[in-house]
């Protein structure tokens, strides 16, 4: 049995060594038993450079009772390690984590308030049920996962003829603003005679745009995503969408 785990992770190890230059590389390493859980699918992004970084994986819907443990640790300094602290599914602060995420899965989290910059980290959460055990691990650099939430508050406002304001706030949960500002895009979608377009601008730095010209009597849905300002990671999802219909003007 050993062998086998042994020849898994080697296999896994070269696997992350040809993906190297990937944000999130997967290495799997199945622990051998008669009836292992599954092996939990695990999304790690930071949503506050440099200090909070949150991983995720679904609860399998049948299975028996499993428990997860979470490490991380340097993947050049393997003996330092923290916990990966647990969130249960359905408690408050999961609950708050996952209220941008549309699908109905019941999700663990896990936090890890304090990485360091520009190091290589590996993170194992490991399912184990009466049946045994198994290890989801994966590598990633901060860098490469950095996610802010969405922006909130949206909001779009007619200023002047044909002419819209569309102003938002940064995500409160990304706590370094002025060390690490964000920059933004806007995503606009409307219909011109029955077919729909849909426009993306941006970056821009600030929290206000004005938008000129746009059509009498037309409808436009409008996005904003918010990014690290030096361009690390990715772009957060859409915040929700405001539909503004422009005044016509009488004439
Ligand atoms: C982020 O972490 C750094 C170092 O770990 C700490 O000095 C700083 O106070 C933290 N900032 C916040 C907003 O928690
Ligand atoms: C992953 O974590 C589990 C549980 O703590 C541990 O038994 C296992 O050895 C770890 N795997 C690796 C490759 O470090
Ligand atoms: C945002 O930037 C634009 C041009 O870059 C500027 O005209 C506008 O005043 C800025 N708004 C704020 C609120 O700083």
């Amino acid at each position: 049995m050993a062998a086998i785990v042994g020849s898994v992770w080697v296999t896994a190890t070269l696997l992350m060594f040809v993906l190297g230059g990937h944000a999130l590389n997967l290495l799997r390493v199945t622990a051998t038993s008669r009836n292992p859980p599954s092996t939990p699918t695990v999304h790690c992004w930071c949503s506050s450079y440099p200090n909070l970084t949150v991983c995720s994986w679904p609860e399998p819907s049948l299975s028996p009772p499993t428990h997860y443990v979470a490490t991380c640790s340097e993947r050049h300094r393997q003996k330092v390690t923290q916990q990966c602290h647990l969130i249960q599914p359905g408690s408050s602060s999961s609950d708050l984590i996952s209220a941008s995420s549309p699908s109905s899965e019941r999700l663990w989290h896990c936090h890890l308030p304090s990485l360091k910059l520009l190091t290589s980290y590996i993170i194992n959460v490991t399912a184990v049920s009466s049946g045994g055990s198994s290890s989801h691990l994966s590598s990633f650099m901060l860098e490469d996962i950095v996610k802010p939430d969405p922006p909130i508050d949206v909001r779009v406002s007619p200023h002047g003829i044909r002419n819209l304001l569309v102003e938002w706030s940064p995500p409160p949960s990304w706590a370094n603003l002025d060390i690490f500002p964000l920059k933004y895009q806007i995503l606009y979608q409307y219909k011109s005679r029955g077919i729909p377009k849909s426009v993306s601008l941006g970056p821009y730095e600030n929290t206000t745009v004005e938008l000129k010209g746009l059509t009498q009597g037309g409808t436009y849905m409008f996005q904003v995503c918010a990014k690290e300002l030096l361009g690390l990671g990715k772009c957060s999802d859409w915040s929700s969408p405001v539909e503004i219909t422009i005044p016509r003007t009488k004439s």
